[in-house]
């Protein structure tokens, strides 16, 4: 029962993407276990360009099946987007599952994500304003629509005639745009995706663990990052679902000691985007050069990212919770050009260095960064055929680099990645799937 794990070991954006497109080439599924169309990655296969959101990056590999766990929300209007990108590239999404038990995001959870976050004023978290809290708040309260409902009209029904007055009433009350659908309009467009939809809605707890069962290969697609999670990250300024290695249990159906590798997928250095701490945070000049040299602009929103230096106070809060056994380094190629890099080894909060994340924005606000430095590489040749030629090939400095983040964390750099392609990355393990 081989299974991998990939999980963001910052606050998203790490470079994700491409290593899950690596590993998912051997992969008999993928699954995505929280999150929604907040995400975003774009997979390039011959000409073609995707943008991806929800669904899973297996979908546009033939023969694998693109799992949608029960901990991700799924937004069927924007889905039906994606499906048609792919369709109309002459693809298929024969492979895609979505559980009975994913939440949908509705119309109206778009709509107050936006007027949550006016509320919110200065306090805004910034959110992609896709409707993600709105429909996991609806997920706890305990009323919102599974993607099983869909293959129920009656229950539909049931629901609609209290669910859309308590919401046009709510979002009237929020100052929200309002809604004009009428409970029939509502139904039929529900029953719609029933039919529409219906053939890709199962339960995929038991797929996934049958699949485990006959010995298949079982890649989990973490989406943000482990800083971002409802718990543990920087709360408020998170997103509303667990994105660190528990989740991908309750999000999947599928037990803890079914887990093998988990992969944590570091940024050579740190960005974020939307409010909240960031104690490597650079300003100015030195923050628009990185952001440009790493391209750092949103794949979902398009806003630019705040850039700093690598912190391993972070990288160590990420790998406690997430139980990593490897790190995927990502983007390690943008930091060629500096005469010195940065790494952070401690917060310095009222005078005391802090090794461990805190919880409170107070101290997160005061904290100091902690700064090893170590002289840059700018002997770099051509990413390429210097990873076909491995670790050897790397300059001495970047080595250095690497080592050092391996013995901070006592977790080995399996994957090192020097460029976009495919082609210009390491892989020091190789053994993925035995
Ligand atoms: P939400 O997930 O749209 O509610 O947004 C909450 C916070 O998570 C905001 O700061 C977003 O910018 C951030 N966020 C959500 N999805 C991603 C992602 O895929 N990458 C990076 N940040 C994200």
């Amino acid at each position: 029962m081989p299974t991998v794990a990939i999980i963001g070991a910052q606050w998203g954006d790490e470079g994700k993407g491409k290593i899950t497109d690596y590993l998912a080439e051997q992969a008999d599924a993928v699954v995505r276990f929280q999150g929604g169309n907040n995400a975003g990655h774009t997979i390039v296969i011959g000409d073609s360009v995707f943008k991806l959101h929800l669904l899973p990056s297996g979908v546009l590999r033939e023969g694998k099946l693109a799992i949608i766990g029960n901990g991700v929300v799924v937004n069927i209007a924007d889905m039906e987007e994606e499906i048609k990108q792919i369709e109309e590239a002459g693809l298929n999404v024969d492979g895609l599952r979505i559980s009975d038990r994913a939440h949908l995001i509705m119309n109206y959870h778009k709509k107050l994500d936006g007027a949550e976050e006016i509320y919110r004023g200065k306090k805004s978290v910034g959110t992609t304003k896709k409707g993600i809290g709105p429909a996991y708040q609806d997920k706890i309260a305990r009323y919102g629509f599974r993607a099983g409902d869909l293959l129920e009209p009656e229950l539909i029904r049931e629901k609609t005639k209290f669910m859309l007055p308590m919401k046009k009433d709510l979002m009237k009350l929020m100052g929200a745009e309002s809604c004009q659908c009428t409970e029939e309009k509502f139904e039929e467009r529900l029953i719609g995706w029933g039919e529409k939809y219906g053939k890709y809605i199962c339960d995929t707890s038991v797929l996934i663990n049958d699949m485990l069962d006959e010995g298949k290969k079982v890649l989990f697609e973490g989406a943000q990052g482990a800083l971002l999670d409802i718990d543990h990250g920087t709360y408020p300024y998170v997103t509303s679902s667990s994105t660190v290695g528990g989740g991908i249990c309750s999000g999947s159906g599928v037990a803890p000691n079914r887990i093998q590798k988990v992969v944590g997928c570091l940024k050579a250095y740190t960005t974020r985007v939307g409010e909240g701490p960031f104690v490597t945070e650079l300003e100015g000049d030195e923050m628009i050069e990185l952001q440009k040299k790493g391209g750092e602009f949103g794949v979902t929103t398009g806003r630019g990212r705040r850039c700093g230096w690598l912190d391993l106070v972070v990288a160590e809060h990420a790998a406690r919770l997430c139980g990593f056994t490897s790190w995927a380094i990502t983007k390690l190629d943008v930091l060629n050009d500096y005469d010195t890099v940065k790494v952070c080894i401690g917060y310095e909060i009222d005078g005391k260095v802090e090794k461990h994340f805190p919880a409170s924005l107070a101290k997160l606000e005061r904290a100091k960064p902690v700064y090893k430095e170590f002289p840059g590489w700018k002997s770099w040749a051509d990413s390429e055929s210097m990873a076909k030629s491995g670790m050897g090939a790397l300059p001495e400095n970047m080595v250095k680099y690497i080592k050092f983040i391996e013995e901070y964390t006592g977790i080995p750099a399996d994957i090192i990645s020097i460029g976009p392609k495919r082609t210009e990355t390491i892989d020091r393990y190789g053994k993925w799937w035995n």
